[in-house]
């Protein structure tokens, strides 16, 4: 079980409040805590509007600790990420940052392939990114049915070993750090993948040697029945991961129980474990997903 890191309550000014798509938005915060510490796979509870008496939950896209901002992706689906929609630069609310288990990265003969669904892309982006720098050959995959939320480019940075699309689109934020990304869509679209992210991981996988598979951890954040068939990818090909699980939070802080999910133990039983500080990151092979 891992550590989680100690989190501040601290006051959060928005510096932007940029409008991504219809329902997505980026927001930048600035803050004097909770920033130096924030690891990819780190969220945050924040607080969106005083008739509201639960924060809400968000992962951490990025930070800059020299200018001690926070930048959050997020998506409105109800009256807290409503409220966040009308923020204008120069709000003051308040959060609780960093909070729970950041993802770790490979061993060093490892490479890692992420895998994002829709909103589920926020942790994953971070992490891609803080890999790179490390040194770790990564590879991002994003499935999404709505507009792109980043701006999308021709690739240039090649796959790991074989892609499965021509003449293959990218996020332009991964390609300006040499991260080759690639994403899918149900719908048939020039650039795209036709079909499940996890589908476009396992051709990816299917195609490189032996070796190359077993040394590829996967990392996966998105919807849960992605989640589940991001599980099953694994088990197929006999690898290991991590994945950032989603639940409704309360306290944010590890006092009410009311975020548990199924994680197995070290002898294989299995017990509820608080989302919000045991993960939100675990090992993929540890969930037990038929109880989820
Ligand atoms: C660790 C973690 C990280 C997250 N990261 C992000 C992120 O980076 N960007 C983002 O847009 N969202 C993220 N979420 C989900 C986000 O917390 C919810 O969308 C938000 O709390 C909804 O608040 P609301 O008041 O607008 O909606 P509510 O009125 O509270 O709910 C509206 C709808 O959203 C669903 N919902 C509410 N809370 C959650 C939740 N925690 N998980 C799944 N569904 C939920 C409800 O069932 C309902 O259908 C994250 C959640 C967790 C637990
Ligand atoms: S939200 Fe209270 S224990 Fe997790």
């Amino acid at each position: 079980m891992c550590q989680p890191v100690t989190s501040h309550q601290t006051k959060a000014t928005v510096l932007f409040n940029q409008q991504l798509t219809k329902t997505q938005f980026l927001l930048r915060l600035q803050a004097s805590d909770g920033i130096k510490e924030a690891k990819p796979g780190h969220f945050i509870h924040l607080n969106c509007h005083p008739s509201l008496t639960l924060p809400r939950p968000f992962s951490i896209l990025d930070t800059d600790i020299k200018q001690g901002t926070l930048d959050v992706f997020y998506q409105v689906v109800g009256e807290g990420t409503q409220h966040m929609a009308g923020w204008q630069a120069g709000f003051e609310t308040t959060m609780l940052s960093p909070i729970g288990c950041h993802f770790t990265k490979p061993d060093s003969d490892q490479n890692a392939l992420l895998i994002a669904g829709g909103i589920g892309y926020a942790p994953l982006d971070f992490f891609a990114r803080e890999l790179k720098k490390q040194g770790v050959k990564t590879t991002l995959l994003l499935g999404i049915e709505s507009d792109p939320p980043f701006e999308l480019t021709s690739s240039s940075t090649p796959l790991l070993s074989y892609d499965p699309i021509k003449n293959p689109l990218s996020i332009s934020r991964q390609e300006a750090m040499g991260i080759p990304s690639r994403l899918s869509s149900l719908e048939e679209k020039p650039g795209f993948y036709k079909g499940y992210v996890t589908q476009l991981a396992a051709k990816i996988l299917q195609k490189m040697d032996t070796k190359e598979c077993e040394n590829t951890r996967l990392y996966v954040c998105g919807p849960t029945p992605m989640m589940k068939a991001a599980a099953l990818v694994a088990s197929q090909f006999k690898i290991g991961g991590q994945v950032s699980l989603e639940e409704h939070m309360a306290c944010g802080f590890g006092g009410c129980a009311g975020c548990v999910a199924p994680i197995r133990d070290a002898d294989d039983s299995w017990n509820y474990r608080r989302v919000c500080t045991d993960g939100p990151v675990f090992d993929l092979n540890d969930v037990v997903w038929e109880k989820i």
